[in-house]
């Protein structure tokens, strides 16, 4: 059994927040990682409760008057949603499994929004027997639902998800709000949807949402947000339709890069705070605001550690590791950064540039491309920052490869709160047919 070297009040370097450096060797949350590289394999997300805490109470101490609903998409683990359910979380969910989940770690169902654009009739079922408030995102959804509402006598409450038609100057494929998006409801036929909605037996309009799009590191397309739905909160409550809530969405960004300025919480409430106030004073209708923070909740409390397998010199120097886009797929799809270090390296000077390279058969397969980094060997321990939002929650097991395990670390002692796969996962649920037996 390892001894885990607790950081107590030795000093260590800072990397950031609950990261630091010790003896050369990074630490999360006050636990050496190659150390729990050693205890439980490779390749390991490690994630530090006391961080994820510390990010939910900041973003709800910036909005103390908003309900705060966890995007579950972001990191859907039970340990990490029972977190948030401790601290009070709601839980913005986007298909059956993630309500499943959130009921399951304790989120109540009156703090939860059944989001998706594609719901299918299994998931609305569930969502009425579960009595959670749906985002319609059709007229024909709307339709559907309300026709199951009246089979089982109930009455669904629902928002309709519009599409604002603004350009959240991210990455295209995180872009949600542009009227070229699949979803919502396009904004010139918002009104019309809830002037149906009202008159339809089986569901209550109460609320209206929207989500713009992700990592956004600008506030004017936020403050836009508000104005273009609170023109419709005005025009909806013209129509009799007294609506309970207005749900922003999220998409605040995080600085992946160190020297990045990225809006804070804080910063996003004070420019769509005063407007939000000023809009609604004017039209005298005052709805209860939530926001769905994923990413600005988890991204930075995890750590992927990945061993390397070996070092290669072609046209460039590529350090071959253990993860590749089957537990990180943000690099290959979006060409995010994310930074590396060296974890049992964690003070050397850099010496070179890298280019770190995961196990799975495709030249996209890139986890960092040409870092500055101490010399790296093989068994070293590569730490890739930042990967807790959008990390597991997008892994796979292509390539024949088993997921990772996932750690928790919290007052300074790690808990396995996933296992690793093994090969019988990668079976699970396959089955031959008779003549091939
Ligand atoms: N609400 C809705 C309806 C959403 O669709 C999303 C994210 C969120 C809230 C949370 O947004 P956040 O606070 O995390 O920005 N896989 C991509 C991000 C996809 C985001 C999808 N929707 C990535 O790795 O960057």
């Amino acid at each position: 059994m390892v001894q885990f070297n607790f950081s107590g009040d030795v000093v260590m370097f800072e990397i950031e927040g609950h990261l630091g450096v010790r003896d050369n060797h990074l630490f999360i949350g006050g636990v050496d990682a190659v150390d729990l590289v050693g205890e439980y394999g490779s390749p390991l997300f490690v994630t530090n409760e006391e961080r994820l805490r510390e990010n939910y109470r900041r973003y709800q101490r910036a909005f103390p008057d908003t309900d705060v609903y966890y995007a579950a998409k972001a990191n859907g683990n039970l340990t990490i949603l029972r977190i948030l359910a401790e601290e009070g979380a709601g839980a913005d969910v986007f298909s059956g499994g993630e309500l499943y989940m959130a009921l399951l770690a304790g989120i109540s169902s009156d703090r939860i929004l059944f989001n998706g654009n594609s719901k299918t009739d299994q998931e609305l079922r569930y969502a009425l027997q579960t009595g959670v408030r749906v985002s319609v995102d059709s007229l024909d959804e709307l339709k559907t639902l309300a026709s199951f509402a009246r089979e089982t006598g109930k009455v669904a409450e629902i928002a309709f998800r519009v599409n604002p038609d603004i350009s959240p100057k991210t990455h295209p494929k995180i872009a949600t709000g542009l009227s070229t998006s699949k979803f919502g409801i396009p904004y010139t036929q918002v009104i019309e949807a809830y002037d149906t909605a009202k008159r339809i037996e089986g569901v209550k309009p109460v609320g209206i949402h929207c989500h713009i799009g992700s990592q956004i590191i600008e506030l004017t397309p936020f403050v836009e947000t508000v104005n273009r739905m609170m023109d419709l909160v005005e025009q909806i409550d013209r129509l009799g339709v007294k609506l309970e809530f207005l749900d922003l969405g999220s998409g605040l960004g995080i600085p992946y890069k160190k020297d990045e300025h990225v809006p804070t919480p804080e910063d996003l409430a004070d420019a769509i705070l005063p407007v939000w106030s000023e809009r609604s004073d004017a039209i005298g209708v005052h709805p209860r605001m939530i926001l769905e923070p994923g990413r600005y909740i988890t991204g930075d409390t995890t750590v992927l550690l990945t061993r390397v397998n070996l070092v290669k010199e072609a046209h460039k120097r590529f350090v071959g590791v253990d993860a590749g886009f089957n537990l990180m797929i943000r690099q290959a799809m979006y060409g995010a950064y994310h930074h590396v270090l060296l974890a049992n390296k964690a003070d050397l000077p850099p010496m070179g540039l890298y280019t770190i390279a995961g196990p799975i058969c495709e030249s996209g397969d890139i986890l960092a491309h040409d870092r500055e980094l101490p010399p790296v060997e093989k068994d070293d321990i590569i730490a890739v920052l930042d990967v807790g939002a959008y990390g597991f929650s997008m892994s796979s097991q292509y390539n024949g490869r088993p997921r990772a395990a996932e750690i928790l670390i919290s007052h300074g002692r790690p808990y396995v709160i996933r296992e690793h796969e093994t090969v019988c996962d990668l079976l699970a649920k396959q089955t031959l047919p008779p003549h091939l037996l």
